[in-house]
């Protein structure tokens, strides 16, 4: 309870501090809200790895090793729960949905992972799913520990994970990056990446009404929700 408590206090600061003001102005105003009504807006980004991989930018070499779910040894397993952002039951969980992780090191130090789904049906939020289609994969849940961000471990880690699944015969990677979060939009702004569909959600929860909108292409090509 106090570790997890202290993690949530760690994470909120460390979004804080690179974070804009009106960005947090908009985070903190979203938070009172979310007794009644809370909402997401999403950048979608499809990026074709055939032709060309994205690049590495880091400052600080890093190797990335991919583990497939089965095949993830226990000390990794906890290595991942050590970096102070997930549970060890949640990575379980993750590793028991057939989840891959890529885990950067530096000088044989775990500093940072990417997740990799698979196939479809991984929440994006409010009951709405991901639809994955053969030879594409998702690309989710990007961690650096604090003392490593900016140094571009992030685009390592997406440049191994886009090579590992292009040499596994994939074509496309998907991503969602939401529009508050500045670290993580800084990735796809680097690499000029399209942006394939914006998605506006919003849920009333007295009501329990959502409302799903998206932008540039119909939400139903990569989403499914239930329809009632
Ligand atoms: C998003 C994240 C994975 C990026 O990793 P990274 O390796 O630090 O990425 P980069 O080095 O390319 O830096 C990205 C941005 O972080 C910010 N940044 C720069 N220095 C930083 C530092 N010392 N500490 C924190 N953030 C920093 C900048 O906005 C930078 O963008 P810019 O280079 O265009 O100015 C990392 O910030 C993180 O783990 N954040 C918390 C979890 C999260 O939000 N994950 C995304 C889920 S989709």
């Amino acid at each position: 309870m106090g570790s997890s408590f202290s993690r949530h206090l760690r994470i909120l600061r460390e979004s804080i501090r690179w974070r804009d003001p009106f960005i947090l102005s908009l985070l903190a105003l979203r938070e009172i809200l979310r007794p009644l009504f809370y909402w997401h807006v999403w950048q979608i980004f499809e990026t074709d790895i055939t032709q060309q991989v994205p690049q590495p930018y880091a400052k600080e070499e890093a190797r990335v090793k991919v583990y497939p779910s089965e095949d993830t040894p226990m000390v990794i397993q906890e290595q991942i729960s050590a970096m102070g952002e997930l549970e060890a039951a949640e990575v379980a969980l993750r590793f028991a949905r057939g989840e891959l992780i890529a885990i950067a090191f530096v000088k044989e130090h775990p500093v940072g992972y990417m997740w990799i789904v698979l196939s479809s049906g991984m929440e994006l939020a409010f009951d709405t799913y991901w639809i994955v289609r053969s030879r594409e994969a998702v690309k989710y849940g990007s961690f650096v520990l604090p003392a490593f961000r900016g140094l571009g471990i992030h685009s390592c880690l997406n440049s191994a994970v886009c090579s590992y699944l292009c040499e596994r015969g994939f074509i496309r990677t998907l991503s969602s990056v939401s529009v508050l979060n500045t670290q993580s939009m800084s990735l796809p702004k680097h690499n000029n990446t399209t942006i394939a569909m914006t998605v506006l959600m919003a849920r009333i929860r007295k009501i329990d009404w959502t409302i799903r909108k998206s932008f540039r292409a119909p939400l139903e090509t990569r989403f499914s929700w239930p329809q009632s």
